[in-house]
């Protein structure tokens, strides 16, 4: 493999203190793994895997003061020290008002849409929706529309902000439907469309729109960090401020979050929805206690409270996110400099392979990116994930495929878990396969649930 002239990441501010063992399965049981899995990779048992990257999200490891911090998890059911110890700690980087902590960041949009009653004729905006908020709205029939700018469709454009909303595209449908249109989301980072940033202008301008026009503008920030870490490195006028200080800035544009706290938390579960409306939060106050328990622990244990107070801290750290940021694109660069098709600029948690140009040879009715997502783990037991036309694709009323513009397999990167040598390893084998890719075959899907398909369709290879 090429590594020459790639420069080294930073090293991590942090050394390991625990180690937990992996199983590198053999080829054959990987084949079987994955015919028993009916080639969706969410069913492959997590000990048949050898490095994980379906997800960033719960999967990071908590550092010894969180750890530490569970212990002081007070468990009382309403009203305990911990949730104050975190309401404090989202103020302090947020400034919002009311703090309502739910179990995970899905359980935010579900009592969110809720709340606003959105409804069938109704809008949700956003640079794009990801799934589980696209389904949220879906699921009260109303309809979730993208506006990200047109530079996110090309996938090997570098542009330093690749994940802002296009503004003009927000001011006409404003104009046009604003009484219909119940919520602006923003996404930062933009997960769909390969964790790209959205500048401090772009969320600026968003903000000055939206409320020119009274519609409610949250940010879904669940990687804040990270976007805040980008704005620092490329938009001018932020190179001497702090992380916290950019956040700060960023969300006071806003009036509101949803978060899921499963990345920037840096916590294994855990969301919240902080806000300044006190109508709109004694509305989901109310909803809530019949899903997700009394508002100062929405799903929680005490202890889960002090471990986000914690992280949320913890992530601000800038040689954290230094390291971070660059551990992902110097595994961007490796694949880049063996060829191998991906999406530029790298994104902030992870690598998204190109799936559409990795196997042109196979239709789209065959599910491309999927197929190298198992061809991936078949060939070396690293577990990706499929963004693309399974979870977007959608049928029209003739019952034909409307196929996404992007196919991606993302190689999401957990937070401070894995080390150089894993990112060699990666690297190595993409890099492998990508060589042998005519060998790849498409597959046809057995099974097609109606929701969410991504998580429980069912494939057999094309023969
Ligand atoms: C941008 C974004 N929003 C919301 C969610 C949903 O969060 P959760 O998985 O905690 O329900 C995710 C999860 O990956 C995400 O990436």
């Amino acid at each position: 493999m090429i590594f020459e002239g790639i420069e080294f990441p930073t090293p991590p501010p942090y050394k390991i203190k625990m180690i937990e063992y992996t199983n590198l399965p053999s080829l054959e049981e990987r084949r079987q793994v994955l015919r028993e899995a009916g080639y969706n990779v969410f069913n492959i048992p997590s000990e048949k895997i050898y490095i994980d990257l379906l997800t960033d999200s719960g999967t990071s490891a908590m550092s010894d003061l969180q750890w530490s911090a569970l212990m002081r998890g007070d468990e009382a059911y309403a009203s305990a020290k911990s949730f104050f110890h975190l309401k404090d700690a989202i103020q302090e980087i947020m400034g919002f008002n009311y703090v309502i902590p739910t179990h995970q960041g899905r359980a935010a949009e579900y009592l969110m849409f809720r709340a606003l009653d959105l409804k069938p004729n109704e809008y949700a905006l956003s640079n794009q929706f990801f799934d589980t908020t696209r389904a949220n709205v879906e699921v009260l029939g109303a309809t979730a529309v993208d506006l990200v700018n047109e530079d996110a469709y090309d996938v090997t454009k570098e542009v330093p902000f690749k994940g802002n909303i296009d503004l003009q595209k927000v001011e006409a449908f404003l104009s046009e439907h604003h009484e219909r249109v119940k919520i602006i989301v923003l996404t930062i980072t933009n997960n769909s469309g390969g964790g790209q940033p959205v500048s401090m202008e772009n969320i600026r301008k968003l903000g000055e729109l939206a409320h020119e026009f009274k519609v409610p503008y949250f940010l879904d920030a669940a990687r804040f960090a990270e976007n805040a870490y980008f704005i620092k490195m490329r938009e001018n006028g932020y190179q001497d401020k702090t992380i916290k200080e950019i956040a700060r800035e960023m969300f006071s544009y806003a009036d509101g979050v949803l978060v899921s706290a499963k990345k920037d938390g840096l916590v294994n579960i855990g969301g919240f929805i902080a806000l300044n409306d006190k109508d709109l939060y004694w509305k989901i106050r109310q909803l809530m206690v019949v899903t997700e328990g009394f508002p100062t622990y929405g799903g929680l244990a005490g202890r889960d409270l002090e471990a986000l107070a914690q992280g949320l801290k913890e992530v601000l750290d800038e040689r954290y996110l230094q390291s971070r940021v660059e551990q992902v694109a110097f595994l961007g660069k490796l694949l880049d400099k063996n060829g191998v098709p991906l999406l530029k600029p790298f994104g902030g948690h992870g690598i998204y392979l190109d799936g559409l140009r990795f196997v042109p040879h196979i239709p789209r009715e065959q599910w491309p990116s999927q197929a190298v997502v198992c061809a991936i783990y078949e060939h070396s037991a690293i577990r990706t994930v499929e963004i693309g036309s399974l979870i977007f694709a959608k049928k029209d009323a003739n019952g034909v495929w409307q196929w996404p513009k992007l196919d991606f397999i993302r190689l999401a990167i957990p937070r401070r878990v894995y080390t150089l040598d894993h990112m060699l390893y990666i690297a190595q084998s993409i890099s492998d396969l990508y060589k042998q890719r005519e060998n790849i075959k498409g597959l046809r899907m057995t099974f097609e649930p109606p929701v969410l398909r991504h998580f429980n369709a069912l494939f057999e290879p094309v023969t």
